[in-house]
């Protein structure tokens, strides 16, 4: 061993005494195992008020974790125990308080620094891009990567990489419904007019609509409104943005057919074409979506972020960016980096366990249990009120009172009263959506049913 690092990190002692922490922690989770009322709201609701106020605008919902969390199952600072099956909107793949991630992230704290830079990466950061791109490269060509804080950041960078290349091109192709995040571009990219309420548009962006089952003509149409586009801006479209599977837009699938056909369009036309899988990395059955839909051999951009713990842009070597086009001060921090790699290796079986991606893997059974617990409720007891469930992985999204605003978002929060928590995707059909933890298991789906059911039969009987 050469360094001081390796011994020290390398040391039996050290792993006893990260044993130790795990084992102190387990201890103090393990009653956390099913949905709990709060112990104390009073002093929880005063401090959450003042929260509100300071920060200008009221929380989705009043949460406060307490910091301490059992898979599926999260304290509040009031004492209740959650369900939560949004995990702060996809970050947390493995639920709260995972033992393996807890290991990594204690041995990431113990390192030098807390946030590593681009001037002075270490170890972590060379780790992470390896195991990404060794995975992305296996069906596509992606080559090269640059990691970022989240997925705004390597979004902007991404655009930047496509419309160097592409230069002096500037416009971008993205879908109708599409979420891009919250910088002043990627919210002109966003098509959610609520979300740049006041903001001046940049007339950078073209929209196609997403699939439409319902339309046999869709892809038609699509290719038609596509050529539309190429034909009135020649030689001017830098990329195409596409989420392979739209989350925030309604969890909204597509057949690999329909994005073939444009992908080859704008392939002929030398329009990057750039896979935002910030939101479907790691849930749609295999590690990236593009794989899921065979479609690796088209991308020649794609971004990721949420359950990676940080953001990271991905490219070919053709759209490897000029130096000065992108850095910044940070990279991400050594925790999070650390965390990301253990995510993707258990993942991928690459800690010595079975592998969670595949066509046979945990990803695909949680997917189908859990759809069909959704399908007995639409079935039986919540007949007349949810009219549709579906998705990909760990991405499941169900359509209750006909897609109808008030009554959904009544409904997310009287789910969250009685214990379990998901959030919105969609602009009508506004609809309830799941981006379900990788522990889940039998019981707490169980579980899930019977709160599901008594909050759906309650907001139903509301006038
Ligand atoms: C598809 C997609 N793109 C971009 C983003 C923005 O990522 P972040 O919130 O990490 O900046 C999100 C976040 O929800 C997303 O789902």
């Amino acid at each position: 061993m050469s360094t001081n690092s390796e011994k020290f990190f390398g040391s039996t002692r050290l792993k006893e005494q990260i044993e130790a922490l795990v084992g102190e922690l387990k201890n103090a989770q393990k009653s956390l195992d099913k949905v709990k009322s709060a112990n104390d709201p009073e002093p929880y609701k005063t401090y959450l008020n003042h929260l509100q106020t300071i920060r200008g605008r009221n929380l989705y919902y009043p949460y406060l974790g307490s910091g301490m969390g059992n898979g599926p199952y999260v304290e509040l600072n009031d004492g209740s125990v959650k369900l939560d099956l949004i995990n702060g909107i996809g970050i947390q793949l493995f639920g709260h308080g995972h033992p393996e991630l807890i290991r990594a992230a204690i041995r990431g704290s113990l390192q030098d620094v807390v946030m590593q830079g681009n001037l002075q990466p270490n170890q972590e950061y060379g780790e992470l891009l390896d195991i990404l791109i060794e995975a992305a490269g296996k069906k596509s060509r992606l080559k090269k990567g640059w990691i970022g804080t989240c997925g705004t950041i390597v979004n902007e960078n991404a655009l930047k990489i496509a419309r160097q290349k592409n230069s002096p091109a500037r416009k971008i192709i993205a879908m109708e419904n599409c979420f891009a995040g919250r910088s002043t571009l990627m919210a002109e990219i966003t098509d959610n007019a609520e979300y740049r309420v006041g903001l001046p548009r940049y007339n950078e962006v073209l929209y196609l609509p997403f699939f439409d089952k319902k339309d046999p003509q869709s892809i038609q149409k699509t290719v038609s409104i596509l050529q539309k586009h190429i034909g009135e801006n020649p030689g001017n479209i830098a990329c195409f943005v596409f989420e392979l599977l739209q989350g925030e837009g309604g969890f909204n699938l597509a057949p690999p057919e329909y994005f073939k056909a444009l992908l080859d369009i704008c392939k002929m036309n030398k329009i990057a074409l750039w896979a935002d899988e910030i939101q479907t990395f790691s849930r749609t059955g295999e590690l990236f979506a593009f794989e899921t839909l065979g479609l690796g051999e088209y991308i020649d951009i794609v971004t990721l972020a949420k359950t990676a713990q940080c953001g990271a842009v991905l490219y070919t070597e053709e759209y490897n960016p000029k130096p000065g086009l992108i850095a910044g001060t940070f990279t991400a921090s050594t925790v999070s980096m650390a965390v990301g790699i253990q995510t993707i290796k258990m993942l991928l079986g690459l800690d010595g366990q079975k592998p969670l991606v595949g066509p046979e893997g945990k990803i695909h059974q949680i997917h189908k249990k859990f759809v069909s617990m959704i399908e007995e409720l639409k079935n039986g007891s919540c007949k007349k009120i949810i009219q549709e469930v579906g998705g990909l992985g760990l991405m499941v999204a169900m359509t209750p009172f006909e897609g109808n605003k008030e009554k959904v978002a009544k409904l997310l929060q009287v789910l969250y009263q009685n214990g379990l928590i998901a959030f919105t995707c969609g602009h009508g059909p506004y609809r309830v959506r799941f981006l379900l933890p990788l522990v889940l298991e039998d019981k707490h789906i169980e579980e899930a049913k019977l709160i599901l059911e008594k909050s759906l039969i309650e907001v139903g009987e509301m006038k």
